[in-house]
């Protein structure tokens, strides 16, 4: 079977609305090696998106799934629970930055973690409304595409989004947009559109994933949190894309010395399987009536199975140092491959949640065309790669955390090679 035959065919079956990066149709998966049905090998940067951060397959967590599989796949754990899903709950309630008592409700998606989010800070608080910020990305639901702060592809032609959702811009250093920016943007906002007394909720992703890699500076976060304390609304961290060990600690709020009251995560947390999670303090998850929340798959035993042992995998292997090393060797990387790439124009991103941004050198614009040309480059000589940004002019890596030594070498190698032919046009 050919990669393009099986194109010609998805054409003709699927939605044209599901974008696609590659038409590389996978057959088998390994660590950070993928094969395709015509037998090519690839080293993968992507790990589906930030989910496969503990890699491919891996034996625990394939264990642990094959373990669930073989007593039951399914219950409905609002009819039949499972003691599983509840030490899944206890240890992310332990691990979750914030030093109070907290709970957890399990969905299945990164949307409707942040969907369910809004629904208990709006219970808990009685109020309504929802500040966001440009750039982010909070998923494809109705609530998860009017809190994306990017309207081409994800908000077109889509209607009517939610009602009582603000944005404000999110500090670039490389564009000049500060903290100090973009709590202005909040405070003018509550001259000019909002009561902060109706407030619920400030959401944010503690390093920016889909709108460009950019880490929220430490002093947006405190300020963040001073504000809401003052009028009495609820933070919340998304940590959909930056949690399990990918910025160097288990979640990306470790790094800051305040916490959030609720968190939404779901990618890295079950190795594959689809997972989502809301954790917060005790009395503000509690505020739901019971049947408000939850969902016939929310917390599926397999998904459950499989997070618990990649919990497991994150300690044993020590991967948020792991994490680190990588990133930081992968930033020198790209600070040699600089030197003689006027194309870069910024290298960022905590643990292994790196980006490198492009721009034209001499009109200092956004580059969307050379980023691409080093996509497809890396493609060819069978390194994936991502690129995001609300300019599309970034590449994010996002390899599993377990890459081997020698599969990491040569991906520095193919990437050096094929931003060296990206310039050749
Ligand atoms: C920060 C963040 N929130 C939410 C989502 C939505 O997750 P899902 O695609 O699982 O609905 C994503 C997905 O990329 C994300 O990066």
């Amino acid at each position: 079977m050919l990669n393009t035959d099986v194109a010609k065919r998805r054409d003709e079956a699927i939605s044209r609305g599901v974008g696609m990066q590659t038409q590389i149709y996978a057959e088998r998966a390994l660590n950070s090696e993928v094969w395709d049905i015509e037998g090519n090998r690839y080293i993968d940067f992507a790990a589906g998106i930030a989910v496969v951060n503990t890699g491919h397959c891996h034996p625990k967590v394939m264990a642990a799934v094959t373990e669930q599989m073989s007593r039951f796949t399914h219950t409905c754990h609002q009819v039949l629970p499972y003691e599983n899903y509840i030490r899944l709950a206890e240890r992310l309630n332990a691990a979750v930055p914030g030093d109070f008592k907290k709970k957890t409700i399990f969905v299945t998606t990164g949307a409707e973690a942040c969907e369910n989010a809004v629904k208990i800070a709006r219970v808990a608080t009685g109020r309504n409304a929802v500040i966001a910020f440009g750039g982010a990305f909070h998923g494809r639901t109705f609530m998860g595409m009017t809190l994306t702060g990017k309207v081409e592809p994800y908000k077109k032609g889509f209607g009517t989004m939610m009602p009582d959702v603000f944005h404000v811009p999110f500090p670039q250093d490389v564009h000049g947009i500060s903290t100090a920016d973009a709590m202005a943007g909040i405070e003018k906002l509550f001259k000019a559109d909002v009561d902060p007394a109706r407030v619920a909720a400030i959401i944010f992703e503690p390093v920016q994933g889909e709108g460009g890699f950019y880490p929220a500076p430490a002093d947006l976060v405190k300020a963040i949190r001073a504000l809401c304390d003052k009028h009495g609304i609820l933070m919340i961290a998304d940590e959909v894309q930056t949690g399990f060990a990918r910025t160097g600690t288990l979640f990306a709020m470790h790094g800051h010395d305040v916490a959030a009251d609720i968190t939404t995560m779901a990618k890295g947390l079950a190795g594959g399987l689809p997972l989502a999670a809301v954790t917060g303090r005790a009395e503000i998850m509690d505020a739901a009536n019971p049947g408000g929340l939850g969902g016939t798959y929310g917390g599926n035993p397999l998904g459950i199975a499989a997070a618990n042992a990649v919990l497991d995998v994150i300690e044993e292997e020590d991967l948020c140092a792991r994490a680190t090393e990588l990133g930081s060797r992968l930033k020198q990387k790209l600070e040699a491959i600089r030197a003689t790439t006027p194309e870069i124009c910024d290298i960022r991103g905590p643990g292994f949640m790196v980006a490198v941004e492009f721009a034209n050198p001499g009109t200092k614009e956004p580059d969307a065309g050379f980023t691409g040309r080093v996509r497809l480059e890396a493609l060819k000589r069978g390194l994936i790669l991502l690129t995001c940004g609300v300019y599309g002019n970034v590449i994010r890596f996002l390899a599993p955390i377990t890459i081997p030594e020698a599969h990491f070498a040569e991906a520095m190698g193919i990437l050096e090679e094929s931003v060296a032919a990206a310039r050749l046009g």
